[in-house]
């Protein structure tokens, strides 16, 4: 296992090329991902700073630069999904199974939990077995498997859904609060 300081913190559109290295490969040679097209780095500045409107979007960075990301998306437009996430991880292929995905993932329930929200979903390409067993370790469950819902690199693949109770459901919830009313609390306790 490699050593490294991990530093968890908010993206910034800045960080597009250095997470557009972390996702490239995913993108290009595997199924983990179902984009076959390498997005352009202006394209994902666009997806940062879209998704941060509304969820954290996380970089881990260590001296060797970002080595991975998390974030949250909304799982459905409508509303009442407001409480629901669909979450996402990629870290290097360089850096697995040395804390980093970890670290991210409790950064991200820290902000999400903040929110208010209550259900994390991940889709997952089936077979993905790192990737099952590292969000069973964090208190996932199977929620759903789709058949031959992808076709990438030659071959159909089925996706799972997992999914994760944050919180409690109360009627009526707690409202959902805005990602940039925690970032301007966030900056000032600074
Ligand atoms: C799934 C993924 C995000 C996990 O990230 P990671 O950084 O390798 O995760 P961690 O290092 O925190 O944990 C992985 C394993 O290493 C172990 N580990 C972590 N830190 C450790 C440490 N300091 N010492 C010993 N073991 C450690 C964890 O317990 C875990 O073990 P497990 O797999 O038996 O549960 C990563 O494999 C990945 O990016 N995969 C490709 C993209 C993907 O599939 N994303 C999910 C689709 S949304």
């Amino acid at each position: 296992m490699k050593s490294h300081d991990i530093n968890i913190r908010l993206a910034a559109a800045d960080d597009a090329e250095e997470l557009l290295r972390v996702y490239r490969p995913y993108v290009e040679e595997t199924a983990v991902t179902f984009e076959i097209t390498v997005p352009t780095a202006e394209e994902f500045r666009a997806r940062i700073e879209n998704i941060l409107k509304k969820h954290p979007y996380l970089a881990a960075v260590s001296d060797h630069g970002i080595t991975g990301y998390a974030y949250a998306a909304p799982f459905k437009g409508r509303e009442a999904y407001d409480w629901a996430v669909e979450t996402t991880i990629y870290v290097d292929r360089e850096w697995h199974d040395c804390g980093i995905g970890t670290a991210l993932y409790q950064e991200l329930e820290r902000w999400l939990s903040a929110q208010n929200i209550l259900n994390l979903n991940a889709c997952i390409t089936y077979p993905n077995p790192d990737s099952i067993r590292f969000h069973r370790g964090f208190g996932y469950r199977d929620a759903a498997r789709f058949t031959k819902c992808g076709y990438k690199l030659g071959a159909w693949h089925d996706v799972v859904w997992m999914e994760k109770i944050l919180g409690r459901h109360k009627n009526p919830p707690k409202p959902v609060v805005p990602m940039e009313d925690l970032i301007r609390q966030m900056n000032a306790g600074r």
